[in-house]
């Protein structure tokens, strides 16, 4: 025993972290003894995927014939083919389960069950993720971070999305695949390219307010649990009477938020690029359970009818003093999945899942949105995505059949076609339901009046706006003009003291890489 334990700090040596309890192995680093402390001798026999049971002579395939062995085909035959396609974007994730529990009666607002009595508990599960990573990219890169997560209510599965910025990069739909496109890689190079990110980010100037956050102590966040999620869109919500109210749901992280310097990331990024992963898995398995306060913030449908500003807009907060902040419940993440991909990648959210009493956004992103989820979905899980367990609600009964599998009971010998008069599934009136649909028509203008606040308010103190100058100025290092003309003038539009400040740092950057670099530079 004394020796395991000397092997097992030489082992973890390197990936004890400063936030880690120092004095003790990672958990993660255990899993392997903690399975065999699970069970004391072998599971069982070893057997192909067809339950032949693997005799000792098959485990060997040099000098036999490798094609009559039925093991070694099956094993490097599965092998061979057990890529699905990664999510085209947030591919880099983890998960956990958990619950959330009522905390504050807000039926005045919804009449949605899982939101209804103090103390109800609903089960969950979440997902986090890093918005432009592929699967095996880095958790520290500057950029989003996503917080998914599937409540398990009696009225089907309610899916929230969020990110840690409380806005988003446009308000026009399309622009989706663009933008995602132009912060990924040159389809020629196959390389980042900044020059394509700046000139997305000047040809649709409403994504820079969003893209500031993120250049900003908001960008790295030190990890998965010490992140506030915003899941942006304005929801319609509605009571029991069908009044209706406008909500920008908020979570609050427990744990304090607290952030990295892009030094720091860099730093740890070649030390340990699942830092994120590692943190929030090792918490859950000390019972540190990570935990966040759902809040929402208020409007009437009379309050937002009468301010000066589009609510629905995803590229702008919601103005100070024109709305008001009620607290709803606790989300808490007790524990980790018991495997990765069966639970985390076959994940599938969707923000069009919803519940009665939460009829939902009404913005052209979140019409787009789903479409698009599912569509996606199809592709990398298969048509019956939903029958795979992580994403099977407590309740379904339906009319869809057949296709790829999971099939699950494919519902058995029920009638196939609707309306028929022979008991299949029928539906249900909600009395409550609001009568009418908000309409949303939403302007294109250009408007740089959130950027400025958030440069002028947001940020608080000189250090923040100057750390968030340097980023921007060191990613402008390989920009030229004109798009780096345009990028210097929206600063200047922004705020002119940013304008400035970017141009200072901008030179100052641009002079110590000249220095770095001139001599022997070879390329
Ligand atoms: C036109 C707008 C949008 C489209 C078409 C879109 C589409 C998608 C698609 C196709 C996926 C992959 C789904 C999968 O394979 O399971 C995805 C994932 C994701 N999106 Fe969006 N998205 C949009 C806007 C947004 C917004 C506004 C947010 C933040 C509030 C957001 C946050 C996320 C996150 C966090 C994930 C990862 C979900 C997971 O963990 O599985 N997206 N999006
Ligand atoms: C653990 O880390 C703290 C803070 O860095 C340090 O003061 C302490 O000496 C470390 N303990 C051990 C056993 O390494
Ligand atoms: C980021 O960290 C700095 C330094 O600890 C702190 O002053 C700042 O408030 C933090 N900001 C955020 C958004 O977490």
């Amino acid at each position: 025993m004394p020796a395991l334990w000397l092997l097992l700090f030489v082992g973890c040596a390197h990936c004890i972290r400063v936030h880690y309890d120092n004095t003790t192995v990672s958990s993660n680093a255990k899993q392997l003894y903690d399975f065999k402390a699970k069970y004391s001798t072998p599971i069982g026999l070893w057997t192909t995927s067809a339950g032949k049971p693997a005799e000792i002579r098959d485990t060997v395939s040099i000098n036999s014939d490798l094609f009559s062995n039925p093991l070694h085909l099956d094993l490097t035959m599965h092998f061979d083919a057990e890529r699905i396609p990664e999510r085209v974007i947030y591919a880099k994730g983890t998960g956990a389960h958990g619950h959330f529990i009522v905390t504050n009666d807000v039926s005045k607002y919804t009449k949605a069950d899982l939101f209804n009595g103090v103390g109800k508990k609903t089960p969950l599960f979440v997902r986090f993720s890093q918005g432009l990573q592929s699967l095996g990219g880095s958790d520290l890169a500057r950029g989003l971070k996503g917080m998914a997560v599937k409540f398990y209510t009696k009225d089907g599965n309610f899916d929230i999305i969020g990110v840690q910025t409380p806005v988003y990069l446009y308000r026009d739909p399309l622009y989706f695949g663009s933008l995602v496109r132009s912060f990924k890689k040159n389809p020629k190079t196959n390389l980042i390219d900044v020059t394509s990110r700046w000139d997305f980010l000047t040809m649709v100037p409403s994504s820079l307010h969003g893209y500031l956050w993120t250049q900003s102590d908001y960008g790295v966040p030190d990890g998965y649990r010490k992140m506030d999620i915003f899941p942006v869109h304005t929801y319609e919500l509605n009571n029991k009477h069908g009044d209706r109210y406008y909500v920008r749901f908020n979570f609050r992280t427990e744990q304090g938020l607290a952030n990295l310097t892009s030094a720091q990331a860099a730093e740890l990024a070649g030390r340990d690029p699942d830092y994120y992963t590692r943190d929030l898995y090792n918490a859950i398995e000390r019972k540190d359970y990570p935990s966040w306060q759902l809040e929402m913030d208020v409007m009437s449908l009379h309050d937002i009818k009468s301010i000066d500003y589009d609510p629905f807009d995803l590229t702008r907060q919601w103005k100070r003093g024109t709305y008001r902040t009620i607290q709803i419940g606790r989300l808490v993440l007790t524990e980790n999945p018991i495997n990765h991909f069966r639970v985390v990648e076959h994940s599938a959210f969707n923000p069009g899942n919803l519940v009665p009493g939460i009829p939902g956004p009404v913005d052209y992103v979140f019409k787009a949105r789903r479409l698009f989820y599912q569509h996606s979905q199809s592709h990398r899980l298969g048509i019956n995505f939903n029958n795979i367990e992580v994403n099977e609600p407590i309740h379904a009964l339906t009319y869809n059949r057949d296709g790829p599998p999971p099939l699950g009971k494919n519902m058995m010998d029920a009638p196939n076609y609707y309306p028929n008069s022979f008991n299949g599934p029928i539906p249900y009136v909600d009395e409550s339901q609001p009568s009418e649909k908000l309409l949303l028509l939403q302007s294109n203008a250009i408007d740089l009046e959130p950027h400025s606040d958030f440069y002028n308010n947001v940020l608080k103190t000189e250090d923040e706006r100057q750390r968030m100058v340097d980023n921007i100025a060191g990613s402008l290092l390989s920009v030229t003009s004109p798009v780096l003309q345009r990028v210097i003038n929206f600063m200047h539009l922004i705020d002119p003291d940013l304008g400035k400040r970017v141009t200072l740092a901008f030179e100052i950057a641009r002079a110590a890489a000249r220095q770095l670099t001139a001599p022997s530079v070879k390329n």
